[in-house]
């Protein structure tokens, strides 16, 4: 030897009990949400071409998806709406409709099991002809406060349809603090907001996009709402004013992309924080393992990992399935 040492670190690497033991961060079905895509205009499942493994579920037979994942660990979902062309519109009115598919899939849910948690996504886009989160100007400028006005409407019908937790995606301002007043008004202060509030202006949402076909026509900008990737210190006012608006739980968006950003929510702010790993974030790796590049298992635990690591208390992800499977 040339030199004395009395550090091994590896002793403690030494065999699996021990590695498990010790291991910082654990992925468990308890800190996971499964986005859940409905439409109402389909009768059987439909596999969204850009998310392989993820569909378009039909609202009529959604307790049945739903039994399977609760019988995996999975208990708390965030439901997205797939709304037909002819029910989209300018202002996006659907919204208000109280027999919209997103209430309705939450009294199915609901009147099936009570032993899940419901996330309701709160914006726009799928419901507006343009695409975009917000009513837009006819300059297609995006108006702030007539959006949150609908927001906070909306809000209520999602918690009297069943919701728990409300979650504005919209990147508006001062909706967090509209939102609570509208709910706690409507007699519903027992339904949270998740908050999306460091949700960036991503190109990751692609696959997300063509999920709920909002962008079916053309690519969308919006870069006038949600934040620009190059920016910590605005993410970080974003989440600050979140937390004073009165939001329960703040949100990164994307994840994996922007870990320093969980971790600096994580050390700002004394809420629980959710990550967002998203579409793209999902389809990447699978792409790659598709073609026989990357293990897709592994590459989906460890993306989880580093998400929880840099200080992710939930994660939002489409492995959800997959990893309580293996779990
Ligand atoms: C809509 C919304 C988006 C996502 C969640 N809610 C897309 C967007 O902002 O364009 C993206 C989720 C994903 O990519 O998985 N407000």
């Amino acid at each position: 030897m040339p030199y004395e040492f009395i550090h091994r670190p590896r002793r403690l690497r030494e065999n699996v009990i021990l590695r498990d033991m010790l291991a910082e961060n654990k992925i468990a079905t308890t800190d996971l949400i499964f986005p859940v895509f409905v439409s109402g205009s389909i009768t059987k499942p439909e596999a969204i071409q850009s998310m392989p493994g993820i569909f378009r579920w039909p609202l009529d037979t959604l307790d049945q998806p739903i039994k399977k994942w609760i019988d995996l660990g999975l208990k708390s979902f965030a439901i997205f709406p797939c709304i037909s062309d002819c029910k989209k519109s300018e202002k996006g009115d659907e919204i208000l409709n109280p027999d919209s598919i997103i209430y309705l899939a939450a009294e199915k849910i609901k009147s099936a099991s009570n032993e899940v948690l419901l996330i309701s996504d709160l914006a726009l886009d799928p419901y507006t002809t343009h695409g975009h989160d917000g009513i837009i100007d006819n300059h297609g400028k995006v108006l702030n406060d007539q959006t949150v006005e609908v927001l906070a409407k909306a809000s209520i019908l999602a918690a009297e349809s069943g919701y728990d937790l409300v979650a504005p995606s919209d990147m508006m301002d001062g909706r967090v603090i509209a939102i609570r007043n509208s709910l706690d008004n409507a007699q519903c202060m027992h339904t949270g907001i998740m908050a999306y509030s460091a949700k960036f202006c991503s190109a990751y949402y692609g696959p997300f996009r063509d999920a709920i076909g909002s962008t079916r026509s053309k690519p969308i900008d919006k870069s006038s709402y949600q934040l620009n990737p190059s920016n910590t210190r605005e993410a970080v006012r974003e989440l600050l004013l979140d937390m004073q608006e009165g939001a329960d739980i703040l949100m990164v968006k994307p994840a994996e992309p922007y870990l320093d950003i969980i971790a600096l929510a994580r050390q700002e702010c004394n809420l629980p924080i959710a990550a967002y790993q998203v579409s793209g974030e999902y389809s990447r790796i699978w792409a790659a393992a598709s073609q026989g590049w990357l293990d897709l298992d592994a590459c989906a635990l460890e993306s989880l990992l580093s998400i929880k690591r840099a200080g992710a208390n939930i994660i939002i992800s489409y492995f959800a399935e997959r990893i309580a499977k293996s779990l």
